[in-house]
Parts: structure tokens; C-alpha cells; sequence
């Protein structure tokens, strides 16, 4: 279960199992737990991956995709791998991540491997969600947000998108979003 941290008036609270569930519940962010122990391990632990080995990684997890694809609408998905050896411009891209912005659709990941910190901005509260393998987070479209890496520098994560440009990052943010 991802863990969330939110700050009220000054204070931090942590938040982990049902209360992070039912706090991301209601701030309209989907949220699920896979089981990553369906895909091969030596894959999930390699840096680099040849397509065919993405394929490979994503195969166990397709009815699971083909139900969301059919509740939400999504029309393809990859597999994205961001670490030092795989991602030559790993520094830039974080960079970008890091940028407050917010797309036109969900921006659905499904974490195979490594870590990552979604921060999000919604129905007035800032709060941090720490996505580890098996967790799916659906951050709802015109949220802004911004996405970081923890100090391991490394994530594998399924993608999935619902237009064939939605995913395109808005970094400005104009009038009222949600
Ligand atoms: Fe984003």
C-alpha cells in the first residue's frame, strides 16, 4: 500500500493501509494493489530491458489492463524504465518531472520495480504519495502535481492513456482546474 503524507496547518501526518486508501479515495484518486510476484523477477531487477522483455513484463498483468482499458476508456500503455544505466537523460527528465503541471487525462501508473513520490494538489490539500511495486495510482486529469524519484533512482511502471495526447504535461496552471 502506498504511503501518504499530507501537511495540515504546519503539521505533518503520515498515513499508510486503510487511511491512506480512504484518504486517497477522497481526494478522486483511484487506487489499487497488483500482485508484481506474477512477473519474473530477474526482469523486474534488470536495469535495461529489450522490447521484448517489456512484453514480457507486462503479459501477466493484461487482463488486469484490459478491464481498466474497458471501465476507463484507456487505448494503449507501456512500460517506462528510468534509472541511471537505462535513461541517458535521466537528470533532465527529472527535471521536467519535477515541474508542477497537470495533464488533460489520468495519469495512471502501475508500479513494477523501484519507488516514486507523487505530490498532488487537490480539493485544498498538498500531500506526497510513495508508490512502491504493486501499487496502481490513477491521478485524476487537471490535478496539478509534479513526480520525483526517492534517492534509488529507479522505477519501473506501467503506463496507461486514455487519447493519444493527454499525457502532454500543462505547466501552466489556468484559473480553477478542479
Ligand atoms: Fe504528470
Amino acid at each position: 500500500m502506498a504511503t501518504v503524507s499530507v501537511q495540515h496547518a504546519g503539521i505533518q501526518e503520515s498515513l499508510d493501509g486503510s487511511a491512506a486508501l480512504a484518504f486517497l479515495t477522497d481526494h478522486g484518486v483511484r487506487y489499487e494493489y497488483w500482485d508484481v510476484s506474477l512477473a519474473d523477477r530477474a526482469l523486474r531487477d534488470r536495469a535495461t530491458l529489450t522490447d521484448e522483455e517489456k512484453s514480457a513484463l507486462i503479459a501477466p498483468f493484461m487482463s488486469s489492463l484490459n478491464r481498466l482499458a474497458h471501465d476507463y476508456g484507456y487505448i494503449s500503455h507501456d512500460l517506462i524504465v528510468l534509472n541511471r544505466e537505462a535513461t541517458a537523460n535521466l537528470d533532465e527528465l527529472l527535471v521536467n518531472f519535477q515541474r508542477e503541471h497537470h495533464h488533460l487525462e489520468d495519469e495512471v501508473r502501475f508500479i513494477l520495480a523501484g519507488e516514486g513520490v507523487f505530490t498532488l494538489t487537490r480539493d485544498g490539500d498538498t500531500f506526497s504519495v510513495l508508490v512502491t511495486p504493486g501499487d496502481l495510482i490513477s491521478v485524476p486529469a487537471k490535478t496539478r502535481h509534479w513526480f520525483t524519484l526517492t534517492h534509488r533512482l529507479n522505477v519501473k511502471a506501467i503506463r496507461l492513456f486514455q487519447t493519444e495526447g493527454g499525457w502532454q504535461a500543462i505547466y501552466q496552471a489556468e484559473g480553477p482546474l478542479t
